[in-house]
């Protein structure tokens, strides 16, 4: 099966893209940002020690986020592929899953980039804000993990792009269409 990363600006659809493509395939999805909001309202350590970073858009330690995905990937619903959302966000995090997954035997099969203007995420993210109240989405917040995505997850890209693992998909669309976009993207991996 499929070893995927979903990577994108805050509000570019890697949940709801994440959703269907790993129904579709029968594989977890991962999402470092679920967790650790799960983790919050339960207000278990872990919730205590992110919450300030999560509410004010800035990236939880390196350390703290790997520890947590090294764990969940050794679990057996990983072993045939998993789908991760919202990891890597740095070039540490890059660089130790690579490590991670070189001593599970492992490799990644797909890294998808959504890409979205910025205006467009921003109303995407204010309308969540008015349904749903995730306590980042007010406007100051969104500002700063726009911020927190070009200074440090944007690398990434080139990152991903030199090991030929990169493909941009447009995510302007449909969710239905976008969702196309991506199994097109990975019917074509060469396996
Ligand atoms: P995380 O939960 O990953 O949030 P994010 O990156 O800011 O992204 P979102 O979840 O807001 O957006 P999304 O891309 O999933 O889009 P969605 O599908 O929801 O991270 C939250 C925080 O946790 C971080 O700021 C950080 O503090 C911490 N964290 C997480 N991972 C970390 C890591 N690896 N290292 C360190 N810290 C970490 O869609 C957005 C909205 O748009 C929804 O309302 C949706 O319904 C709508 N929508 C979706 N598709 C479309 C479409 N095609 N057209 C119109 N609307 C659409
Ligand atoms: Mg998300």
């Amino acid at each position: 099966m499929y070893t995927i990363i979903f990577m994108g600006p805050p509000g570019s659809g890697k949940g709801t893209q994440a959703k269907i493509i790993c129904e579709l395939y029968h594989i977890p999805q991962i999402s470092t940002g679920e967790i650790l909001r799960n983790a919050m309202s339960n207000q278990t350590d872990l919730g205590k020690k992110a919450k300030e970073y999560v509410e004010s858009g800035k990236l939880v330690p390196d350390d703290i986020v790997i520890g947590i995905v090294k764990e969940r990937i050794k679990e057996k619903d990983c072993e045939k592929g998993f789908l991760l959302d919202g990891f890597p966000r740095t070039v540490k995090q890059a660089e130790e899953l690579d490590k991670i997954l070189n001593e599970l035997k492992k490799r990644i099969d797909i890294v998808i980039n959504l890409d979205v203007p910025e205006e467009e995420l921003i109303q995407r993210l204010l309308k969540r804000a008015k349904l749903e109240g995730r306590s980042d989405d007010t406007e100051p917040v969104i500002r700063n993990r726009m911020k927190t995505y070009f200074d440090q997850t944007y690398p990434l890209i080139e990152f991903y792009n030199q090991k030929n693992l990169l493909k941009n998909i447009n995510g302007i669309g449909t969710i239905e269409e976008i969702s196309e976009r991506i199994k097109e993207a990975i019917k074509n991996i060469d396996k």
